[in-house]
């Protein structure tokens, strides 16, 4: 069965010594409410990875990054490979936010070599995808997204898709305020399964987490997570406070 999961995305968010004040923070909430049914996963700028994923004593939390090179090696000024992200400690790495497609115009091409370097430097991938505005008022996001995910994860093997998470995060709900509806999100996260089943086979996209992203909060959790398909959350502004962070968590009891 699929694992419950709560994840934090800091962005460009918190020197060394907050990020790992908070990472400490949430690690030892971890370790006292010994919850077993889900995992947090805390992705932090480059410079947190190592001392982050070093001080983790609570077997449910871990560290990814936000992003990585699609090369392995070599004369790539300013930018960081999955296998140095892997050396670090780090477990996961996000691909494929908005935010790396849209100022840094990252295509379904490109996030496809980088799914690729990840899972060789045996990190697991939070894949991100979602439509933005203008797409959903054309009624394109179903669309939208089957394509993110067919070129995104074009000859990735179910095998493959054990190490992976999907995360559907609507950009119009990214640090807006503005949440997708618990309606919304599971009628997109249902037919995100679908493509994968489509793909991979029913019982693969059964196995496989789908976050939700944008805009998600204490406040709506609860009802986000209720829904069949929705494995948990994506979490940006409110990842970066330790008590809205951890509400979120609480919001899977066990
Ligand atoms: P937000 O960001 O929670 O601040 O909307 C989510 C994300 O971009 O992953």
């Amino acid at each position: 069965m699929r694992r419950k999961i709560v994840a934090g995305n800091w962005k460009m968010n918190l020197n060394l010594h907050e990020g790992l004040d908070l990472a400490r923070s949430v690690d030892r909430y971890m370790q006292k409410s010994k919850k077993t049914d889900v995992d947090v996963i805390m992705c932090t700028p480059y410079i947190h990875l190592s001392k982050a994923s070093e001080l983790l004593a609570s077997p449910a939390v871990s560290i990814g990054a936000q992003d990585c090179s699609d090369k392995s090696s070599g004369a790539y000024t300013g930018e960081i490979s999955a296998a140095m992200i892997s050396s670090t400690g780090a477990t996961y790495v996000i691909i494929g936010h908005s935010e790396r497609r849209s100022y840094h115009k990252e295509d379904n091409e490109l996030l496809n070599k980088k799914v690729k370097a990840a899972l060789d430097a045996r990190l697991k991938v939070i894949f991100c995808c979602g439509e933005v505005l203008e797409e959903r008022e054309k009624n394109l996001h179903r669309d939208v997204v089957s394509k993110q995910l067919r070129e995104g994860l074009a000859g990735i093997s179910a095998d493959d898709l054990d190490n992976i998470v999907i995360a559907y995060e609507p950009v119009w709900a990214i640090g807006t305020g503005v949440t997708a509806s618990k309606d919304q999100a599971q009628e997109m996260h249902a037919y995100i399964r679908s493509v994968l089943a489509e793909k991979y086979g029913k019982e693969s996209a059964e196995n496989t987490a789908i976050l939700y992203g944008g805009s998600c909060k204490p406040s709506n959790s609860v009802e986000l997570f209720s829904m069949n398909d929705v494995d948990g959350g994506l979490i940006g502004g409110a990842s970066l406070k330790e008590d809205d962070f951890c509400t979120i968590i609480d919001t899977f009891p066990g």
